[in-house]
């Protein structure tokens, strides 16, 4: 029997999923790893923890499907965007890795944007704006703030490359994830010459570039020993979390998108050309699939904020929830649902993390709006699910404003669970939304990438064929035009209050 393993180092822990060739998902396993907060806004994980988590996780998940590692054909690799490694000319790290969520380099932001001539000429150089979480800004970071350990850096990797180095011992990195680092020329899927030497960067820092499904390597006799999976096991490109979910939900064609809501939500398209948003109100970055691109708009507290809502206010639900053993996420829906659309003039703000799409704002704040004394606990919670959905749709509208269409938006994460979250999608969103028999995320994307890279599959769609709509709803048209209306006041508010922000961050510091 042949299986593929598709490994993913999230924030939180390495999951690795065994599938077979035709699609068949076998067993999941995840092990954690911690993260460390030195200071406000910092975020840091150590790789050796990502390397005994994915050694945990590989060995947990081959058990768990009662497989030998010797079936073992192929892997791909998948992980949390931006984050960023350095290792020395042995290959040790020199320090903690920045993620993703890292917030210190806002000075160096705008040093990228001045070198680069402004947002503008940026973004036609590397297709998206500077946002702190990304690795060109850490890496000017680090130079400034650390030049002892600047001197030494040999290379840079990504998370999922660093444990690519672990695996075979060699540099490489793939476009999807390459295209977070706002050093790729994304047009081009190549290192963009031009920024590196603006921001005086050497090229060889940076590891070899590819397409997500090449093979970049094999597996090492020492790797093979740790894993229990054979030496010289192809490992393939794979892809940045969010391009490897996209594959895994069969985001592939024109006029199929994605909705995934989790802790953030993010809005995904596929796209045949690298279409630039002038102002960076979405990213645009290269897909997982081969000569092909992808925008995306990122609400950093979608589901996160109902997880707010739920660790600060509903603490009887969660009580409830343990004595029924029930989820206290639909418990709150219930409650939620008995409200009317709108929730009686109440409105919220999801910005409780400040904002990346389409506000690129790290000093947006959240609130509640409207309040009389009409409203109780109920609209509280119907507002938080129904302001994350229309942050949901202001990134669908920038696509929509940038001639994407979209004949069906298939949901993941937490906002497909719930049968109220699914229909309130659909009539927020204004269309057909669909649920797909693959629920497994980034995991399960890299699993069939590898397949492609090993020659079970001619290219990524073809892999992608197993992917099924298994339900689809549409958008009640009384609903749906209500909505359009509460959603047009919903879009005024961070305009109006864009200089207040700035205020209230300044007056907190
Ligand atoms: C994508 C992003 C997150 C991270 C962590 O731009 O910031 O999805 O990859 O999951």
């Amino acid at each position: 029997m042949s299986v593929y393993l598709g490994i993913d180092i999230g924030t939180s822990g390495t999951k690795t999923l065994v599938a077979r060739p035709e699609g068949t998902v076998l067993a999941t396993a995840t092990a954690e790893h911690p993260s460390y907060f030195p200071q406000p806004g910092w975020s840091e994980q150590d790789p050796e923890d990502w390397w005994r988590s994915t050694v945990q996780s590989v060995q947990a998940a081959l058990a768990k499907a009662g497989v030998s590692g010797r079936e073992v054909k192929g892997i791909g690799l998948s992980g949390q965007m931006h984050g960023s490694v350095f290792v020395d000319k042995s290959n040790t790290v020199l320090r903690r890795a920045l993620l993703w969520n890292d917030q210190r380099t806002e000075a160096e932001c705008h040093e990228i944007e001045d070198r680069a001539g402004g947002r503008e000429a940026l973004i036609r150089l590397v297709s998206n704006p500077a946002f702190t979480g990304f690795t060109a800004p850490k890496i000017l970071w680090v130079r400034k703030h650390e030049p002892g350990i600047y001197e030494r850096t040999h290379k840079i990797l990504l998370p999922k490359d660093y444990i690519r180095l672990r695996l075979t011992g060699g540099y490489f990195t793939e476009v999807s994830d390459a295209s977070g680092t706002l050093l790729l020329d994304v047009q081009q899927r190549r290192w963009s010459d031009t920024l590196l030497s603006k921001l005086d960067i050497s090229r060889d820092l940076l590891p070899e570039c590819r397409e997500s499904e090449e093979v970049t390597g094999q597996v090492t006799a020492a790797a093979a020993g740790e894993l229990g999976v054979p030496a010289g096991t192809p490992v393939v490109g794979g892809a940045g979390d969010q391009a490897a979910s996209a594959v895994g939900n069969g985001i592939v064609r024109p006029g199929i998108l994605s909705a995934t809501m989790g802790t953030s939500g993010v809005i995904f398209a596929h796209s045949e050309e690298p279409q630039t948003h002038p102002q960076g109100k979405v990213h645009t970055m290269c897909h997982a699939v081969r000569g092909k691109w992808h925008m995306m708009g990122v609400v950093l507290s979608a589901g996160g904020s109902l997880q707010w809502f739920r660790n600060q206010f509903a603490h009887a639900e969660a009580d409830l929830a343990r004595l029924r053993q029930v989820d206290p996420y639909d418990l709150i829906l219930a409650e939620a649902a008995q409200v009317p659309p709108g929730a009686e003039g109440l409105f919220f703000l999801p910005y409780l993390t400040g904002e990346r799409h389409p506000h690129p704002d790290p000093e947006a704040r959240g609130a509640w709006i409207g309040l009389t004394v009409r409203h109780g606990w109920k609209h509280l919670a119907r507002a938080v699910v129904e302001g994350a959905t229309f942050a949901m749709r202001d990134c669908l509208e920038v696509m929509r404003g940038l001639g994407i269409t979209a004949e069906q938006i298939r949901l993941s994460g937490g906002g497909a669970r719930s049968p109220f979250w699914r229909e309130l999608q659909a009539d927020i969103y204004g269309q057909k939304v669909a649920l797909i028999n693959a629920q497994e995320g980034p995991a399960y994307g890299v699993a069939l990438l590898a397949m492609v890279g090993v020659g079970e599959y001619n290219s990524v769609p073809e892999a992608c064929s197993a992917i099924r709509v298994t339900e689809e709803i549409h958008p009640r048209e009384e609903l749906r035009r209500q909505y359009d209306r509460i959603y047009a006041q919903y879009a005024r508010f961070y305009d109006a209050l864009q200089k207040e922000f700035r205020g209230i961050a300044a007056l907190a510091r």
